[in-house]
């Protein structure tokens, strides 16, 4: 069910799949791709197993999350609402998630992250590695943006200002999704441009800044120490299976699932595929 947590004077929005208190004591937090929200992850959440409980938070901008750093900036740094704005940094979703997860009282949860929730759980990693229980990667990336990526995001905030979120969705659609989901399933695709173009500009626009300007993680792989399970689409074109396999090479015993019929965002294209995946890695690696 969807939920709202106040924190301190921001409302954070989240699905979780705990229907009472108290809670299981697995805890698995899901963070979404771009431009999207939460109820990305609605296939997962409702599939969360009876010993788990799976949140899925919308990532500030996104969703219910209020956009905008000023609050943001409050909450982390208890700055006055005359202290100058911060600009958007990919450790803004970090430190947003471990508000919500010290709100909650959970001191340790398994972090799903696919494609910009991916960076979002390398900026956790960074901060604090110990409230990681374990960590899914899902297409997604550790590399920085370079040259040719760098310039897409100015092409795209140029989009952005001068023709909205529904400009930002056309272009972003095709990418999100393959040609089979989007030919069999155009369901999926209302789905996902509904979700778009409830963003507002300035959720999208700070989004694109927060990524262009994440730091490399590719040197973070080698150390992680918690159990690891990096999922892609087969064909996925954003971050391709190579990538994935590199990555996957780099995290000690980490397991790789490579998931056929997805593209991009393989939890939503192949949710039974990719709850499969994350249910066995989640029962056979950490299961309390
Ligand atoms: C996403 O799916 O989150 C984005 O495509 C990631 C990116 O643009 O790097």
């Amino acid at each position: 069910m969807r939920r709202e947590l106040p924190v301190g004077d921001r409302t954070l929005g989240y699905l979780d799949s705990a229907a009472s208190m108290p809670a299981p004591s697995n805890v698995a937090l899901f963070l979404h791709a771009f431009p999207l929200n939460a109820d990305m992850w609605k296939p997962q959440v409702d599939a969360a197993p009876p010993a788990w409980r799976f949140l899925a938070l919308d990532l500030r901008g996104f969703g219910r999350a209020d956009p905008g750093a000023r609050q943001a900036a409050e909450l982390t740094t208890g700055a006055g609402p005359n202290a100058p704005e911060a600009a958007p940094s990919i450790d803004d979703f970090a430190d947003d998630a471990l508000a919500f997860l010290d709100h909650l009282g959970v001191r340790k949860a398994v972090v799903v992250g696919l494609s910009m929730g991916g960076y979002a759980a390398f900026a956790l990693l960074r901060r604090a590695p110990g409230r990681l229980a374990g960590l899914v990667l899902a297409d997604t990336r550790a590399e920085a943006d370079r040259e040719e990526e760098l310039a897409g995001r100015a092409q795209m905030l140029t989009l952005v200002d001068e023709r909205g979120v529904s400009a930002v969705a056309d272009q972003m659609i095709p990418r999100l999704l393959g040609d089979r989901t989007r030919a069999n399933h155009p369901d999926i695709e209302r789905w996902v441009r509904q979700m778009i173009e409830s963003t507002s500009s300035r959720g999208v626009r700070d989004a694109i800044v927060r990524m262009a300007g994440r730091p490399d993680s590719t040197s973070l792989l080698e150390g992680i120490s918690c159990p690891a399970l990096v999922v892609v689409g087969d064909e996925d074109g954003l971050t391709p299976p190579d990538l994935a396999r590199r990555m996957h090479q780099r995290i000690p015993g980490s397991h790789l699932v490579t998931l056929p019929g997805a593209a991009h965002l393989s939890n939503v294209e192949q949710p039974g595929r990719f709850n499969e995946a994350i249910l066995a890695f989640l029962a056979d690696r950490l299961e309390a």
